[in-house]
């Protein structure tokens, strides 16, 4: 009988609770018997470890964050680190890892597995940056939640006919603030991905002003060269010319919380059964995720230490849409 071993890493995402109870059910059904780390590669160095039962997944479906808990585990980058966690794996007798993270959490996955663990990935994080899965768990609820508040935003915004700059998560990736443009309507875009300077925006600006808008949502992404910071001292200075009225509002983890939405859950629940189907055909070193429709399994080495790159043509299209 197969001892499966699964945990949760780095940010957490809506959609991780529903891909462990997927993982911990699928295996049970397929004769395994499961256990849950606490706290990511942090737990796992520590051995931290509890059975789980089907029962033990129960109402959580529905929940944001995880139930396992998660980490940024400095130490597990080191050798002595995963010499100590894959101890831990042997020392239990748990001959294989289920993963649900993003990039750092894979790339650890990826280095216990060269050391010859049985690993295996499933893509989760809202910043939708993993290469091997057009969509990862949690960045559609994280979207969700942005664009909800761009809607809230421009309602204040058009009734001070002020410029808000919104700052949006997504690490080094363009990607949350891109949607969150597109889907938002917003006047203009900044992203890792492009070094826009500030004279640039406030030209669009003063542009999208002279077209009759009276007010301008412009979606930042924290990666971004010149982000809010740069932004605001750089409209601060040129207040006199410029004459806007400006605010900022950083949407921050609150793009983390809350319940996961329903594609998050089928997401979490197909890619988390994949995992053990995955695994029981004998497949390690890869990450599990969804491209066109499909499940994909795509080699770690493939995924770790990279990021997927932006799509350039939603960038265009959310600034061709800003007239
Ligand atoms: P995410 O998985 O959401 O991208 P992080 O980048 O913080 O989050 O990675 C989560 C954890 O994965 C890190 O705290 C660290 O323990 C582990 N990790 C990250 N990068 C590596 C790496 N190159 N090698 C081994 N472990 C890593
Ligand atoms: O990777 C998910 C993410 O939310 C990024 O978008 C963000 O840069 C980072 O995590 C924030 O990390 P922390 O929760 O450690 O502040």
């Amino acid at each position: 009988m197969k001892r499966v071993a699964v945990l949760t890493s780095g940010g957490d995402a809506p959609g991780m609770n529903a891909a462990i109870r997927a993982v911990v059910r699928s295996g049970v059904l397929r004769s395994c018997e499961m256990f849950g780390v606490r706290n990511g590669y942090e737990g796992l160095i520590a051995g931290d470890f509890l059975p789980l039962g089907p029962r033990d997944v129960g109402g959580i479906i529905h929940q944001g964050g995880t139930m396992l808990g998660t980490s940024r585990c400095l130490q597990f980058k080191t050798n002595e680190g995963q010499y100590a966690a894959l101890e831990q794996l042997r020392r239990r007798d748990i001959n294989a890892l289920i993963v649900i993270g993003g990039n750092g959490s894979q790339a650890g996955a990826h280095a216990l597995a060269e050391r010859g663990m049985t690993v295996l990935g499933v893509a989760s994080t809202i910043d939708n940056d993993l290469v091997g899965t057009d969509v990862s768990i949690g960045s559609t609820t994280a979207l969700d939640t942005a664009m909800e508040a761009v809607d809230r935003l421009r309602v204040t915004a058009a009734s001070h006919r002020r410029v808000f700059l919104v700052e949006v998560m997504g690490r080094h990736s363009g990607y949350l603030a891109a949607v969150v443009a597109i889907a938002g309507g917003a006047e203009a875009i900044v992203v890792p991905e492009l070094d826009t300077p500030p004279e640039a925006i406030a030209h669009q600006l003063q542009a999208s002003r002279q077209r009759g808008k009276s007010h301008a949502i412009v979606v930042v992404a924290e990666g971004a060269r010149y982000g809010v910071d740069a932004l605001s001292r750089y409209f601060r200075d040129q207040q006199q010319q410029l004459g806007l009225d400006l605010r900022i509002t950083r949407l921050g983890h609150v793009q983390r919380g809350g319940a996961p939405g329903v594609y998050d859950r089928m997401l979490a629940t197909r890619l988390g059964a994949a995992a053990i189907q995955a695994l029981l055909a004998a497949e390690t070193g890869v990450l599990v995720g969804l491209r066109r429709g499909a499940i994909a399994i795509t080699p770690l080495h493939e995924v770790a230490a990279r990021t997927a790159p932006l799509d350039l043509q939603l960038l265009e299209l959310a600034q061709g849409l800003a007239t």
